[in-house]
C-alpha cells in the first residue's frame, strides 16, 4: 500500500466530475487500499478519489474513533437511492480544507448503491453521522466541497485563508 498525497483547496483537481469505474478490479481495489491508508495517516473518517488526483468514482469511509475496532467502508460508483426528508446538520470538515470546519445540512438518513470491493452490487443504511460522512465523499465525485453548501461569504474567507496558507507554504 502507498499513502498518497491529498489536494488542498483551491485547486481544479477538486472540481472535476469524476467518472464512473466499469469494474472493480485489482487496480480498483489498489486504489482503494492505498486511498483508506492515505485517510488513516491524515487522521481524516472519509476521502474521496479526486482528493488524491483520481478520476474515478471510489470513496472511502471509517468513522470509527481511534479506540473502536476499524469499520472501512470501500465504495465504487456510489448513488443515492433514498434520503430522509429530515435534515440533520452537523459541524464537517475535509482533509483537503485542512483546520477548516463549518455547520452543513443534509439529509438525516440515506440508501446508497455501491459496488463493494469484490464488485458486487450492495446497498446500505446509513443514519447520523456516517450518513453525512457518505454524503460529503459522494459530492467529491462531483467537484463539490462542503464550502459549497454554506454562504458564499463563509466560503470565500474559508478559501482566502487556504489561498493564503498555500502562499506561504510555497514562497
Ligand atoms: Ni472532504
Amino acid at each position: 500500500m502507498a499513502v498518497l498525497d491529498i489536494i488542498v483547496a483551491p485547486d481544479p483537481r477538486l472540481k472535476i466530475t469524476a467518472l464512473s469505474v466499469r469494474a472493480v478490479d485489482d487496480d480498483v481495489r489498489k486504489l482503494m487500499d492505498d486511498m483508506l491508508e492515505s485517510m488513516h495517516v491524515a487522521n481524516g473518517i472519509g476521502l474521496a478519489a479526486p482528493q488524491v488526483g483520481d478520476q474515478r468514482r471510489v470513496i472511502v469511509v471509517d468513522i470509527s474513533s481511534p479506540d473502536e475496532k476499524p469499520a472501512p467502508i470501500r465504495m465504487a460508483n456510489p448513488a443515492l437511492v433514498w434520503v430522509s426528508d429530515e435534515e440533520r446538520s452537523h459541524e464537517e470538515g475535509c482533509l483537503s480544507l485542512p483546520e477548516q470546519y463549518a455547520e452543513v445540512e443534509r439529509p438525516e438518513a440515506i440508501r446508497v448503491k455501491f459496488l463493494d470491493y469484490s464488485g458486487a452490487e450492495q446497498e446500505l443504511n446509513a443514519t447520523g453521522m456516517l450518513a453525512t460522512c457518505i454524503q460529503h465523499e459522494m459530492d467529491h465525485l462531483d467537484g463539490i466541497l462542503f464550502v459549497d453548501h454554506i454562504s458564499a461569504l463563509k466560503r470565500k474567507m474559508i478559501l482566502r485563508r487556504l489561498t493564503k496558507i498555500k502562499k506561504m507554504e510555497n514562497a
